[in-house]
C-alpha cells in the first residue's frame, strides 16, 4: 500500500463501493466488504488509523424500475432493501465506520454544493444531446461504440435518444489525468488494470452528461441550478466518498486528514472510478484517489452469476449456514483477488475439511486435550525459565509478519498460505515430539510441558494473525487458551510477538472449531477433527476412545418410539436434501394433443427451461398459467405422458374442486435454493 502520499498523511481512507439496491446482496457484494474489512482490520492491527465507508447506491433508472415492478414507491422500496445490506454487513463481522445511503440528506446536500461549484466554474454546460442510450447501465454511447444495436458494456440492445442535458466537461480534464497516471503508475491496481485505463485514456475523452430529464427518470437528486433535471446516478454515487467525510464533525478538516482515499472495486467499474471520478475530483480541486483497486470477479459453477440464470449466491444464508469466517475464509483463499475466481460448494466444503477442520481445528483440539490431560486439572503452567524451541521461533519471525505484509497488498490468497504454512509447521511439530510419548516417563515431565507451552504459544500466535479474517475464530482459540478477553485493541506489535501468552493459564478440552462437511454441505455426523491415530495409539491417550474435538457432533442414534404420529415413515435431512425443488417460471402451456386432463409447459427453472407436463387442464387454462411461478420436483427421472417426455412435476394440493398449484407469496428467481 505504500504510496507517494504515505509519508504525508498517515490515514487510510477505505471505500467499497456503494451497492445498487435494486436487488439483494449477492456474493459479490459480500467479496468486496470482506476483502475491505480485512484490510480495515490488518491496518488498525497494524496501528494506521482507518476511517472505513460502506453504503448503498438508492437513485437511478435501475432502482426506480425495481421499486415500479414492485408497485412500491422508490422511498418505501429502497427503505425495504437497504437493511438487506446494512443487516449482512453485521452478519459478516464487518467493521466500517459509517454507511452511507445517497437519499440521505446529508449526502443530497454535499452532492447538490459539489454541482453549485462546478456549474459556478463553468464546469457544466447545457447541451443537446443525441445519440445511442443504454438504459440498464444508464448510460449515453457514440455510433462507434455501438455495434448492431448492442450496448457495448451489457450486450442489452440500445435506444436513439434526442435530449436537452447537462454535460460535465471531462474532456479537460484528459491531458492532466493522462500525465498524473504516468507519474503514480500503482495508482491503479492490479498492473493489467493501469494498462486497460491507460488504453482507454488514448482515445479522446468525450464529455460527460450528468444529468437525466425529471420526466423521464424522476428518482435522483434535483440539480440545483435546474430542478428539471435530476442527477446522473454515477456522478451523485461517486461523490458519496467525499459527502460522508464532509458531514462529520469538522467536515473540511475531516476530509483533508483522509483524503485520498483507496477505493476497492470490482473490474466492471474501473472506467467510472478511474476516470470520471478523478476528473471531477480535479475540477473540484482535489486530488486524485490514492489507490484503485479493481478485483475479479466471481462465477458460479463456472458460470458467470446473474439474476436471470437465478445462480446469484446468497451470502446472508451462507453465513447462516457455515458462519461468517468461513465465508470470509473461503472468499478470501479461494481466488487471488484480481482475478476471477470459482464459487462451488464442492470447493467449499473442500476448505473446510481440510484447511479448515483439518489443519487448524485438530491442532487445535489435539494440542488442548494433551495439555489438559497432561496438567493439573487443566492448569497449564509454562517451565520455569522456558527457552522457546528455536525452529519455532525462527518460523514465527520469518512467516507471520508476511501475513500483514501480502494482506496490505491485497494478496489475501498468499498471506493465509503464509499463516497456514505456520500450522502445518505446528502440526509438524506435535508428529515430530509425541507428547504422548514423552507423557509416559515421568522424568520428561518438563520437555513434556515445554513442548505444549510451545504449541499454545504458536496457536495464540495463529489466533492474532487470523483475527482480521477470522474475528469470531480468533475470539474463540483466545477464549479457549485464556490468551485475552475479546481481540478489541489486538496489534502486530504488541501481541504479535511471541511470548505473551501467561505463564499460567486455565484450559479445559474444546469442541471442533469447524465441523467437517458433506459434500452436500450437511455436518458429518461424526465430525471426529482428531484424524491423527498416532496421538491415542502409541501411547494408550483416552483419545483413542473419546475424541480430542470432544463429544461427536448430532448423535446418531435414532429415538426408540417414532417422533412423528404414523404416516409416512420419518427421513432423514438428507433423504429431503436428495430432492430437489425451485422455483419455475411457467413461459408456455397447451393441451397435449387427445389430451383431456394434461398440459404440456415450458417452465424456466434457472439453469435451463424444462417441458414438464401436468394435470391440470380441468383446474387451469393455459392462458392464466403462462407468467405464473410454480413450485417444480427438478429432479423427477422424465417419464413419457401421451407420448410426451416430462422433464420434471408441478406441486399442487388437491382441492375437491380440483388442484391448486403452489406458489410464492415474494418474488423469487426462477431456480432460487428451497430450504
Ligand atoms: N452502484 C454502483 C457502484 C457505485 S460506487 C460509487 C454499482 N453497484 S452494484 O451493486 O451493481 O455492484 C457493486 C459491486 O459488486 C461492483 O464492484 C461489482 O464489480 C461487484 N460485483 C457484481 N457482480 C460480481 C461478481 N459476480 N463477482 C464479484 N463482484 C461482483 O456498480
Amino acid at each position: 500500500m505504500a504510496s507517494d502520499n504515505d509519508a504525508r498523511k498517515n490515514w487510510l481512507y477505505l471505500t467499497t463501493p456503494i451497492y445498487y439496491v435494486n436487488d439483494v446482496p449477492h456474493i459479490g457484494h459480500a467479496y468486496t466488504t470482506i476483502a475491505c474489512d480485512v484490510i480495515a482490520r490488518t491496518s488498525r492491527m497494524s496501528g494506521t488509523p482507518v476511517f472505513f465507508l460502506t453504503g448503498t447506491d438508492e437513485h437511478g433508472q435501475k432502482v426506480w424500475q425495481s421499486a415500479q415492478k414492485m408497485n412500491l414507491s422508490p422511498q418505501v422500496y429502497v427503505d425495504r432493501i437497504m437493511p438487506r445490506f446494512r443487516d449482512l454487513w453485521k452478519t459478516l463481522l464487518i467493521s466500517n465506520d459509517d454507511f452511507v445511503r445517497t437519499t440521505e440528506d446529508r449526502h443530497v446536500k454535499g452532492v447538490q454544493a459539489v454541482l453549485e461549484q462546478l456549474w459556478k466554474n463553468g464546469d457544466i454546460y447545457e447541451g443537446l444531446y443525441e445519440g445511442w442510450y443504454c438504459m440498464f447501465d444508464e448510460r449515453f454511447w457514440t455510433s462507434k461504440d455501438v455495434t448492431d444495436g448492442l450496448c457495448p458494456e451489457c450486450r442489452r440492445p440500445v435506444e436513439q435518444v434526442s435530449e436537452t442535458n447537462y454535460f460535465f466537461k471531462m474532456s479537460r480534464h484528459q491531458e492532466w489525468l493522462v500525465s498524473w497516471y504516468r507519474e503514480h503508475p500503482r495508482s491503479i491496481q492490479p498492473e493489467s488494470r493501469y494498462n486497460e485505463i491507460m488504453g482507454f485514456l488514448e482515445r479522446p475523452l468525450e464529455d460527460l452528461c450528468i444529468s437525466r430529464p425529471a420526466s423521464r427518470l424522476p428518482w435522483g437528486i434535483p440539480l440545483p441550478f435546474d430542478t428539471r433535471y435530476v442527477t446522473y446516478v454515477w456522478f451523485d454515487a461517486l461523490l458519496n466518498y467525499v459527502s460522508i467525510p464532509l458531514s462529520r464533525p469538522e467536515g473540511e478538516e475531516t476530509l483533508g486528514r483522509l483524503w485520498p482515499a483507496t477505493h476497492v472495486i470490482g473490474k466492471d467499474i474501473l472506467t467510472t472510478h478511474a476516470v470520471y471520478w478523478p476528473t471531477i475530483l480535479h475540477a473540484m480541486g482535489r486530488l486524485p484517489p490514492r489507490l484503485i483497486f479493481a478485483h475479479g470477479w466471481w462465477t458460479v459453477n463456472g458460470e458467470k452469476m446473474s439474476k436471470s440464470r437465478g445462480n446469484a449466491v446468497d451470502p446472508q444464508a451462507y453465513a447462516e449456514r457455515y458462519g461468517a469466517d468461513i465465508l470470509r475464509y473461503f472468499l478470501l483463499r479461494e481466488g487471488q483477488f484480481g482475478q476471477d475466481a470459482d464459487f462451488s460448494d464442492t470447493a467449499l466444503v473442500g476448505r473446510i475439511n481440510a484447511d479448515l477442520a483439518n489443519d487448524l481445528g485438530n491442532l487445535l483440539s489435539r494440542v488442548v486435550a494433551m495439555a489438559v490431560k497432561y496438567s493439573d486439572g487443566g492448569r497449564f503452567v509454562r517451565p520455569k525459565n522456558h527457552v522457546p524451541a528455536p525452529d519455532l521461533l525462527e518460523a514465527s519471525r520469518t512467516l507471520l509478519p508476511e501475513v500483514p505484509r501480502l494482506t496490505l497488498d491485497f494478496e489475501f490468497h498468499k498471506a493465509l498460505q503464509a499463516l497456514w504454512s505456520f500450522v502445518s509447521i505446528l502440526n509438524r511439530y506435535v508428529d515430530n515430539r509425541a507428547p504422548w510419548v514423552l507423557a509416559r516417563d515421568p522424568e520428561k515431565k518438563d520437555e513434556l510441558n515445554a513442548v505444549l507451552a510451545d504449541l499454545l504459544e504458536g496457536l495464540r500466535l495463529v489466533g492474532v494473525y487470523l483475527a482480521p479474517f477470522m474475528p469470531a475464530t480468533a475470539s474463540t482459540l483466545f477464549t479457549e487458551l485464556s490468551a485475552r478477553e475479546s481481540i478489541t485493541g489486538l496489534s502486530y506489535e504488541t501481541d504479535g510477538i511471541w511470548g505473551k501468552l501467561p505463564e499460567e493459564i486455565a484450559l479445559a478440552p474444546v469442541s471442533p472449531l469447524f465441523e467437517k462437511r458433506n459434500p452436500d454441505g450437511t455436518v458429518q455426523k461424526e465430525t471426529r477433527t482428531a484424524s491423527r491415530p498416532q496421538d491415542g495409539a502409541q501411547s494408550g491417550d483416552s483419545r483413542a476412545e473419546e475424541p480430542a474435538g470432544g463429544a461427536p457432533q448430532m448423535a446418531t442414534a435414532q429415538p426408540e418410539t417414532p417422533a412423528f404420529p404414523p404416516g409416512k415413515p420419518a427421513i432423514d435431512i438428507t433423504d429431503f436434501q436428495g430432492i430437489e425443488l425451485v422455483p419455475g417460471t411457467i413461459l408456455a402451456a397447451e393441451p397435449v394433443p387427445k389430451s383431456k386432463k394434461l398440459l404440456k409447459l415450458t417452465v424456466d427453472i434457472g439453469r435451463e427451461k424444462r417441458t414438464i407436463v401436468a394435470g391440470i387442464q380441468a383446474s387451469y387454462t393455459p392462458e392464466e398459467l403462462v407468467g405464473k411461478m410454480v413450485l417444480v420436483l427438478a429432479n423427477l427421472k422424465p417419464a413419457k405422458l401421451m407420448g410426451v417426455e416430462s422433464q420434471g412435476m408441478i406441486l399442487a394440493a388437491q382441492t375437491q374442486e380440483g388442484v391448486s398449484l403452489i406458489t410464492f407469496d415474494r418474488p423469487v428467481s426462477p431456480g432460487a435454493e428451497i430450504r
